[in-house]
């Protein structure tokens, strides 16, 4: 796995530098590296530290000083037995490398964390555009439920959202993600799922307070059923139908109570994508409309392409198809220009 995080992390353009244990110089070579150098020192200071796989030993060297001062921005993953994880000890020591200013990358009963939670971790700590920023995304697609088993949903897959929300890792910044719907979270943000709009908007109205910016990206129900049924509903009760209500309009919402949010909505359109993004700046008082029209190929719900319009107030930009997360590149960068613009 950590060959994986080094390719990774070169791949985000960064030198990677490799000093190998006297273990692990037995079971790997350098090919396993890729373009990350294998050297026995440091070529130059580097701006981060990574220290992975971390055993108990390591841990304790480093919590004790006894491998001197540790360079600033350092990262710890601790790869430990469950019973060893939960030794005083070692919690102890990793209590102190906290204290100590240590990023602690910690997995399930003490296993190594997954190659992309290190990695997003590692790039988080470089202090990139968004370092400082608090960013909050709501990704996925909400359920409103129809009775017990049956819901009113959408074809959101998640991946435009969590584009945005793993590129702004990598950015720099902290990020909070409202999932709706989302098998698994984004490594290295704060997740919380969430299933129908009402939870969303609970949790979007609270988290917004320790935000500067709001990434609107859920494919949020604008209907739900006027009255939920606590059971399932029967097939032998024959045609029934069902009464639709307006949900409440989230983005409105957030924009009324949060004045100095920075705010980018999205905009899934038949049509003109343009004209309908720049209607929702109005209504919606956002800050930016990410708008995409649904009708093309390839692109959208599900897909791991589109192709989009990033409306400002005063401008627009065209991002023709490409990928999801070089779509959420483009936004990122222009939601920093204009959050810049805006104080
Ligand atoms: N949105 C929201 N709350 C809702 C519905 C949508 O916050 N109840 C957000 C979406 O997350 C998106 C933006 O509003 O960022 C636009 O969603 P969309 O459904 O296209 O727009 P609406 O104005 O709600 O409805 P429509 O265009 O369908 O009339």
């Amino acid at each position: 796995m950590v060959p994986a995080v080094a390719c990774e992390l070169d791949e985000a353009g960064h030198r990677v530098e490799v000093i190998l244990g006297q273990e692990a110089r037995r079971f790997v070579g350098p090919a396993a590296f890729g373009a990350a150098a294998l050297v026995d020192e440091p070529s130059q200071k580097p701006r981060a530290v990574l220290y992975a796989p971390a055993t108990a030993d390591v841990l304790a060297r480093l919590a004790r000083g006894i491998e001197g001062r540790p360079a600033a921005g350092t990262t710890v993953t601790p790869d430990l037995d469950a019973g060893t994880a939960s030794h005083g000890a070692v919690r102890e020591n990793l209590r102190l490398l906290r204290e100590d200013g240590f990023r602690v990358v910690e997995g399930q009963e003490g296993a190594m964390a997954g190659a992309e939670e290190i990695v997003a971790r590692v790039l988080g700590g470089l202090g990139g555009p968004m370092s400082g920023l608090r960013l909050l995304v709501t990704a996925g697609g909400t359920r409103e439920p129809i009775d017990s088993v049956r819901f009113i949903g959408n074809h959101s897959s998640g991946k435009m959202g969590l584009a945005v929300a793993r590129e702004a890792v990598r950015l720099g910044a902290d990020v909070i993600v409202v999932a709706a719907n989302i098998e698994r979270p984004e490594p290295g943000t704060e997740n919380h799922p969430v299933q129908a709009v009402e939870e969303l908007r609970e949790a979007v109205m609270d988290l917004a307070g320790r935000a500067d910016a709001l990434v609107m990206a859920a494919a949020v129900s604008d209907f739900m059923p006027a009255s939920p049924v606590g059971e399932k509903i029967r097939r032998r009760e024959g045609t029934t139908s069902l009464e639709l209500v307006p949900t409440a309009d989230v983005l409105g919402a957030v924009t009324g109570r949060y004045p100095d949010l920075f705010v980018v909505g999205f905009a899934a359109t038949h049509g003109d994508p343009v004209a309908d993004a720049r209607e929702k700046l109005g209504s919606k008082g956002a800050d930016l409309v990410v708008g995409n029209d649904i009708s093309g190929e390839g692109v959208g719900f599900g897909s791991d392409e589109n192709e989009v319009y990033v409306v400002g107030r005063e401008d627009e930009r065209f991002v023709p198809r490409t990928s999801k997360q070089e779509v959420a590149r483009v936004i990122l960068d222009t939601l920093i220009v204009e959050m810049e613009r805006k104080r």
